[in-house]
Order: structure tokens, then sequence, then C-alpha cells
């Protein structure tokens, strides 16, 4: 790891809570690896502070920074630029410091696309996505670029409904994943992270509906409804290779340099066991 110097820069994750990201753990293996003179430190920022906070990567100069819940949307005021992409998404979760001129991206859609398309391809694909927060933008955004066939559910059938509208797809309750059929189901909703472990979107028995199963929770790694898919011998896939893919597309922004992923996802994967 490179001596920390006067030259040091930092990369900032500003969001909270931030205690438990892995991102320090995988950008800090990168930095190290491509002997650059940087730190990523996260940051726990009040809802009151997000301007100050946004405006400390200025001041502080900071290489830039990631941007994670619950300031995805609300941060995008206090920037000067926006990508054109995070702009349809409607969210940013990596900031670009260009001199003094914060630029924000969205990395996130990428990471979903990406992890997903490694492993089966999304054209004409028929999706089922169910969830309607901030994950959920990028994740539609990411499937309609790619050609897939969305569907919306979710819970509060308000929400699917002004995604539905917006993006220009399908959408409904949560109640009615049980009679769908498609190709991939993806859950972007908290059910299956702590303190719902034990539960699931879906019921075992309805499983064999769909022949991938893609769950964006990363912790645990494998939620109930991946227990259901894996017995069913169906593709399964959890949140961490998303996690990694958006913050090699992030770090890509900041360095210029192609990351490299596979020590980006050991990285990860040994800071959830410490
Ligand atoms: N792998 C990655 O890199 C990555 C990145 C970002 C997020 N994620 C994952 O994506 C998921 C959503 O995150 P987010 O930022 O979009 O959160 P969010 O904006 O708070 O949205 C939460 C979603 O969960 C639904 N939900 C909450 N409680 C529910 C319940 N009891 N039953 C059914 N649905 C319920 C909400 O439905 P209502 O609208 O009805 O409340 C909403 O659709 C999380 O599991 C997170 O770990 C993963």
């Amino acid at each position: 790891m490179k001596t920390i110097n006067g030259k040091t820069r930092i990369c900032a994750l500003l969001g909270n809570p931030v205690e438990h990201s892995m991102s320090p753990a995988m950008h800090n293996a990168l930095f190290h690896k491509f002997g650059l003179n940087y730190r990523y430190l996260c940051f726990r920022v009040e809802p009151s502070q997000l301007k100050e906070g946004v405006h400390a990567i200025r001041t502080l100069n900071f290489l830039g920074a990631n941007v994670t819940v619950p300031y995805k949307q609300s941060v995008i005021p206090y920037l000067d630029k926006l990508d054109p992409i995070a702009k349809k998404i409607g969210a940013v979760n990596t900031i670009v410091n260009h001199q003094g001129t914060l630029t924000g991206y969205n990395t996130d859609w990428l990471g979903f696309t990406n992890s997903l398309e490694e492993v089966y391809s999304l054209k004409n694909k028929k999706v089922v996505l169910v969830g309607a927060g901030g994950a959920a933008r990028a994740i539609i955004y990411g499937l309609q670029k790619r050609g897939a066939k969305l569907t919306i559910l979710n819970r509060t059938l308000d929400k699917a409904a002004k995604l539905g509208q917006e993006f220009d797809c399908a959408y409904g309750n949560l109640q009615e994943l049980p009679k769908i059929t498609a190709d991939v189901l993806v859950n972007a909703t908290i059910i299956g992270m702590s303190p719902f472990t034990k539960t699931s979107i879906l019921e075992e028995k309805n499983i064999k509906h769909f022949k991938v199963v893609y769950d964006t929770i990363y912790n645990p790694l494998e939620t109930q409804l991946l227990k259901f898919a894996q017995k069913q011998e169906l593709i399964c896939l959890n949140g961490l290779k998303m996690l990694v893919y958006q913050g090699g597309a992030a770090f890509k922004l900041w360095t210029q340099q192609e990351p490299d992923l596979n020590l980006m996802y050991q990285s990860a994967l040994a800071s959830m066991q410490t």
C-alpha cells in the first residue's frame, strides 16, 4: 500500500449508515494493486448535512465519491453536472471531481446488467422485477437497455405504477407474482435481508415459474428465495457481483483504468468474513 503523504487523495462513500460497506475493501485493494496514492473512506452523513458533505468533495479535493442509501436521489441538486444516464435513472451512485466540478453518474445499472448478462442474455426475455425503490430505478434502466420485456411488481402499487408510467412498462401488485411465469425473477426488495432472512417474495412451490432468479441482496449471500431456486436447479445470482461491477465501473470513472474485478470480488468476500 502506498504510504499516505501530502499527495494522497480520498475517495469517499457518503450515506447513512455506511459502517457495513464493503466498498473500502474493494477499492483500497485496487488502489494498492495499481500503486495509486488514493484511500477509500466511509462518511456517515446526516440528512441535514448532505449539501455540506457533497461540498467537502470540492473543498478537500477528493478524487470523487460513491453515494449510497438514502441519498442517491437527493444528492442530485448539489452536483454541477449530471451524466445523461444518471439523469434518466434519476439517481447517482458515483461522483467524479474534475478540478472542483462535480459530475454525477450511475453505475448500478451496469453492475446489475453486466453481472446478469455474464450468465444469461436479456434480449427479448420476460423479466419480473419485484421492488420499486432506489435500486429498482437503475435495474429498470438496465433491463430496458438490454432489450428485456419488463413487469414491475411492488407491495405498494402506487410506486410500481409511478415507475411503470415513467419507464413505459407493465406493472402490478406483488400479490400477482405467484400467477406469473417469466424467464427471470429479480428481487429488489429488502425481503431476504435481516430481519427478513426467513421470508421470501415467492413460495417454493412457484419458483419453477422462472429460469433465472437474481436476488440483489448480498448479505446474506444466499437468501431464502435463492435457497428455493437452488433446490430447483435454476440459475441463481446474488447481489455481490452487482456490487463488484458497479464498483468496477466507478473505479474506471475515477482512474481511467480497467478494474481487476476478481480482486474486488475476493476483497469484498473477505471483508464479509471479518
Ligand atoms: N447488490 C447491490 O449492489 C445492491 C445495490 C443497491 C441495492 N441493493 C438491494 O436492493 C434492495 C432494495 O434496496 P433499495 O435501495 O431500492 O431500497 P428502498 O428504496 O428502501 O426500497 C425497498 C423496496 O423493498 C420493498 N419492501 C420493503 N418492505 C417490504 C415488505 N415487508 N414486503 C414487500 N416488499 C417490501 C419496498 O416496497 P414498498 O414500496 O411497498 O415499501 C420497496 O420496493 C435491498 O435488498 C438492497 O440490498 C443491492
